[in-house]
C-alpha cells in the first residue's frame, strides 16, 4: 500500500493534479497495486487566510509518506518569493531532495521549435543540484536603501552536496544506458572557486565509472548546443541556478511547459514530483491547462516507487495522445479540455 501526499497548490495546480490522480487510479487498477492519498492545502489561499506558509509539523508529517505529488506554487495576490521560498524551497531543503531530475524528451507528434530536430535528437536528462548554490538564501544587505547599498547573494557549494549530486548523475547515466555520457555544465572560466570544486569532484567520481564518457561545457555554451545540437546530450549535471535556467530552455525544446515534468529526489528519503511550469494563474479554473506535465510527473513518481511497468505504460499512453490527438501542447490550444486530456490517457490505458 503506497501512501502519497498530494499538494495541489495554487492556480492551475489543482486542475493538473486532478488529471494526474485520475491516471493514477486507472494505472493502479491495471497493475493491481493499492495506494492512498492524503491532500494538503499548502499554497497561496491558505497563506492569505492563515498567514502561515507551512504548519510547523508539515515536514515531519510529509516524511511519513512514500512520495509527494505537487501541482504548482505561486499566487498572484502573494508577493513573489514568499510561497516559493516558504513552501517549495523549504520542502526541497527540509526533505533534503538533493537532486532535481528533469528529463528533456521530445515525443513523436509534439511540435518542436528547433528546425530539423525530432524525437531521435531530443532525449536527455538534467540532474540539477537542488539544495545548495545560490538558492540557500545566504547573503544580505548593507546600508539598504541608501546610495551606498550593498547586496550580497552567496553561492554555497559543499564537497558533500556536489559529490552526491554528481554521483547520482553517473548512476542515473549507467541505468539509462543510452550514450553513456555525463556532461558537467559549469562556468569554470569565471566561477573559479565553485566550479573548480565541481570539476575536481566530477573527474574524481567519474573515475569510478570507466564505462561513462565525461564531457564538460560552460553554461552559456550549453544553451547554444541545446538549440543547435541537442542530440549530443545524455545526462547533464549542474548546480541549482544553472539547472533552473537550462531546464526552462529544455522544456521549450521538448514542446513547452505543458509537457515538462520533474522530480525532487532524495534517494534515501521522500521525493516530490511536480510539473516544472508554474501555477499559470490566468488559466485557473478554465479547464484549458495541459495536464500532461502532471501526468508525466506521475509517471516519474511511479518509477520512483519501483512501479516501472506502470510508469512505462503511462508514458506510452502520453506518447499516443501526443501522436494521435493533441493539436498543441499549449493551454487552450490542445483541441481538448484539461479533463478530456486526462480521459484520453485513461482511455489509452484501457480504462
Ligand atoms: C523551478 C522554479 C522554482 C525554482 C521557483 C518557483 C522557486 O522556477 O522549479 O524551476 O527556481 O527552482
Ligand atoms: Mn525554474
Amino acid at each position: 500500500m503506497y501512501r502519497i501526499a498530494v499538494i495541489p497548490g495554487d492556480g492551475t495546480g489543482p486542475e493538473q493534479v486532478r488529471e494526474g490522480l485520475k491516471v493514477l487510479a486507472a494505472i493502479a487498477k491495471k497493475f493491481d497495486f493499492a495506494y492512498e492519498t492524503v491532500e494538503f492545502d499548502y499554497g497561496g489561499e491558505r497563506f492569505l487566510k492563515t498567514g502561515e506558509v507551512l504548519p510547523p509539523d508539515a515536514v515531519d508529517e510529509l516524511k511519513t509518506f512514500d512520495a509527494i505529488y505537487l501541482g504548482a506554487i505561486g499566487h498572484p495576490d502573494v508577493k513573489p518569493g514568499i510561497l516559493e521560498k516558504g513552501i517549495l524551497l523549504t520542502l526541497r531543503f527540509a526533505l533534503d531532495q538533493y537532486v532535481n531530475l528533469r528529463p528533456v524528451k521530445l515525443f513523436p507528434g509534439v511540435e518542436c521549435p528547433l528546425k530539423g530536430k525530432g524525437p531521435e535528437d531530443i532525449d536527455f536528462v538534467v540532474v540539477r543540484e537542488n539544495t545548495e548554490g545560490l538558492y540557500t538564501g545566504s547573503g544580505g544587505f548593507l546600508k539598504k536603501g541608501t546610495p551606498d547599498e550593498v547586496a550580497i547573494q552567496t553561492s554555497i557549494n559543499t564537497r558533500k552536496g556536489v559529490e552526491r549530486c554528481i554521483r547520482f548523475a553517473f548512476e542515473y547515466c549507467r541505468k539509462r544506458n543510452k550514450a553513456k555520457k555525463v556532461t558537467l555544465c559549469g562556468k569554470t572560466n569565471v566561477l573559479t572557486y565553485a566550479f573548480n570544486l565541481w570539476e575536481r569532484v566530477f573527474h574524481e567520481v567519474g573515475q569510478e565509472y570507466p564505462d561513462i564518457e565525461r564531457d564538460y561545457a560552460h553554461v552559456d555554451a550549453i544553451c547554444m548546443w541545446m538549440v543547435k545540437n541537442p542530440e549530443w546530450f545524455d545526462v547533464i549535471v549542474t548546480d541549482n541556478m544553472f539547472g533552473d535556467i537550462i531546464t526552462d530552455l529544455g522544456a521549450m525544446i521538448q514542446g513547452g511547459m505543458g509537457i515538462a515534468a520533474g522530480g525532487n529526489i532524495n534517494p534515501e528519503g521522500v521525493s516530490m514530483f511536480e510539473p516544472i511550469g508554474g501555477s499559470a494563474p490566468k488559466y485557473t479554473g478554465k479547464n484549458v491547462i495541459n495536464p500532461l506535465a502532471a501526468v508525466m510527473s506521475m509517471a516519474m513518481l511511479l518509477e520512483h516507487l519501483g512501479e516501472n511497468a506502470a510508469s512505462q505504460a503511462v508514458e506510452e499512453a502520453v506518447k499516443l495522445a501526443c501522436a494521435n490527438n493533441l493539436k498543441s501542447m499549449a493551454a487552450g490550444r490542445m483541441g481538448y479540455s484539461t479533463s478530456e486530456v486526462g480521459d484520453l490517457i485513461v482511455g489509452y490505458l484501457g480504462g
